[in-house]
């Protein structure tokens, strides 16, 4: 097994991708994986920040090198989500969903987000980094998340950080490699379509260009979310944020 062959465990770090990076820069190895009981300053998507100080959740990225052209890299976080919807099924019995490309939701509240980085060197990739948080332990949730967010524990499953670490790495080596020699999505995707929360749902669909709705009809195993539009074309999102009406209260 590759997947954490080396694993970095600090109590505390700025973000797990930060120190992935720096690794990375420094000449660790494919595989090698950064956890954190804490973090001081955690990364979200598009800027955010994700609250780190709880040391019963998981905070842990994965370092990556693979021999890709850089558009098929952006498809591991899709496999990383898949992967990390597998292990809290396995492990917990819970039935989670997975909201395109990344954030695996269970009864409607978000449990995980995952943030993926990439270094490119004369065009190609020289790595990528995949940093996941998953709520296990934390039950009390600010004001502006409690309608938003959950974890393992609020949804009534008991698991360590270990255990479910562990499924995870195995789950994501498995399809990193089968993913590999498809260079899609082929060998999960319909697994990745039945867990799509917005699946013939409305999406509101945020692009730098402007924002519509329409109905997300699945994911593409090159990646993208296809989404009918009213007039009845269909539109390929590659990028850009995606609102699922009645998820993190949207409505
Ligand atoms: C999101 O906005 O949904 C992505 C959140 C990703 C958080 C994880 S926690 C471990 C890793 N290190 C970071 O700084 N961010 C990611």
């Amino acid at each position: 097994m590759w997947a954490g062959r080396t694993l970095i465990h600090k109590e505390c770090m700025d973000s797990t991708n930060e120190e992935a990076k720096r690794g990375a820069d420094e000449g660790a190895l494919h595989g090698t994986v950064y956890l954190a009981d804490r973090q001081t300053a955690g990364k979200g998507r598009r800027g955010r920040s994700w609250l780190s100080d709880s040391v019963e959740n998981l905070y842990f990225t994965i370092l990556l090198r693979p021999s890709l052209a850089p558009e098929k890299v952006t498809m591991l976080t899709l496999v990383m989500a898949y992967a990390v919807s597998k292990a809290i099924e396995k492990v917990t019995k819970l039935q989670t969903g997975i909201k395109w490309p990344n954030d695996i939701v269970i009864n409607n509240k978000k449990v995980c987000g995952i943030l993926s980085e990439m270094k490119l060197e004369k065009q190609s990739p020289a790595y990528c980094v995949i940093g996941v948080g998953i709520n296990i332990g934390q039950t009390s949730f600010s004001e502006e998340l409690q309608d938003k967010a959950t974890s393992l524990r609020a949804e009534g499953a008991s698991v360590t950080r270990e255990m479910l670490l562990q499924e995870i790495l195995n789950a994501f080596e498995g399809a990193y490699e089968a993913f590999l020699r498809a260079e899609t999505l082929s060998p999960i995707l319909d697994a990745y379509n039945a867990h799509l929360v917005n699946k013939n749902r409305n999406v509101r669909v945020l692009e730098p260009s402007g924002e519509y709705e329409g109905i997300a009809l699945g994911v593409t195993a090159t990646g993208e979310l296809l989404v009918e539009k009213s007039d009845k074309t269909v539109q390929k999102v590659y990028a850009g944020e995606v609102s699922v009406r009645g998820l993190y209260g949207y409505v």
